[in-house]
């Protein structure tokens, strides 16, 4: 599918959009149309403009020129948890504008998902990154967001707790259904979660596939190697699994 082609349900709809730093062009006429509940994974070299891309769908900067839709309730995860400090876990889970039993109990609700059921009166200080990054996700999910915008969200977690982070990415995403779009640098971990992998590149989207792979997906699936090996070489890397010459 063309990244332009018209989807008509489309909750997030962009066409043309730029952003320059300087005399810089980081963003060079993106177009990207997500409809409801869609996952997209979105891979490319560093400093190509994935983050500078998220900010503007999640509202935090703005494109210098073209046209952006999102939906009103956005959520951003970013690499580090940002918890504040000073304020117990499910207060950094739900803002204010409830009662605070009301408060409380959705807070209390949200952290559950997230498997801290028993966290929600302790100080950020005494969580692992994991469970921060696990508050965090309880927080960007409370609000029922229409866009779930992720921006490497495991890079900073040791490998058997982004594993165990994938999977509840998947669960929740699966029972909250916001249209996703994840920033990361692991082309499997793109492959196993996303409905849609997009590479951007100087500038543009240079390469927009849909994983037509049935979950669960097995590494050792032909199709996941294939879409691996595809993936590795557009982003110019050597595959040394299925390539080991
Ligand atoms: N606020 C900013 N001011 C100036 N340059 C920026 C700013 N934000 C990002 N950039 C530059 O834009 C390019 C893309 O950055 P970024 O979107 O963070 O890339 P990525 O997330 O793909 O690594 C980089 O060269 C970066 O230095
Ligand atoms: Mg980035």
């Amino acid at each position: 599918m063309s990244p332009s082609a018209d989807i008509p349900d489309a909750v997030v709809d962009i066409r043309n959009v730029r952003r320059a730093f300087g005399d810089r062009p980081v963003l060079d006429g993106i177009d990207l149309q997500l409809r409801s509940g869609e996952f997209v994974a979105l891979l490319g070299p560093s400093g190509t403009g994935k983050t500078t891309l998220l900010r503007i769908l999640a509202g935090l900067d703005s494109a210098d020129s073209g046209r952006v839709v999102v939906p009103r309730a956005r959520s951003v995860v970013f690499q580090e948890p940002r918890l504040v400090p000073s304020r117990r876990v499910w207060r950094n889970v739900v803002l204010g504008g409830h009662s605070p039993r009301k408060l409380r109990s959705r807070a209390d609700a949200a952290l559950s998902e997230v498997g801290l059921s028993n966290h929600g009166s302790a100080w950020p200080v005494t969580l692992s990154g994991g469970e921060a990054q696990r508050v965090a996700l309880a927080r960007a999910l409370v609000t029922e967001p229409g866009l779930l915008l992720l921006d490497e969200p495991f890079a900073a977690l040791d490998a058997l707790t982004r594993i165990k982070m994938q999977d509840l990415v998947a669960e929740l995403v699966e029972l909250h259904r916001p249209a996703v779009v994840l920033v990361t640098h692991d082309v499997d971990e793109a492959i196993l979660l996303a409905d849609r992998i997009l590479v951007l590149n100087n500038g543009s989207v240079e390469l927009d596939v849909p994983v037509d792979i049935d979950k669960p997906r097995p590494r050792t699936d032909p199709r996941f190697l294939e879409l691996r090996a595809l993936l590795l070489d557009q982003l110019g890397v050597v595959d040394s699994v299925t390539n080991p010459h």
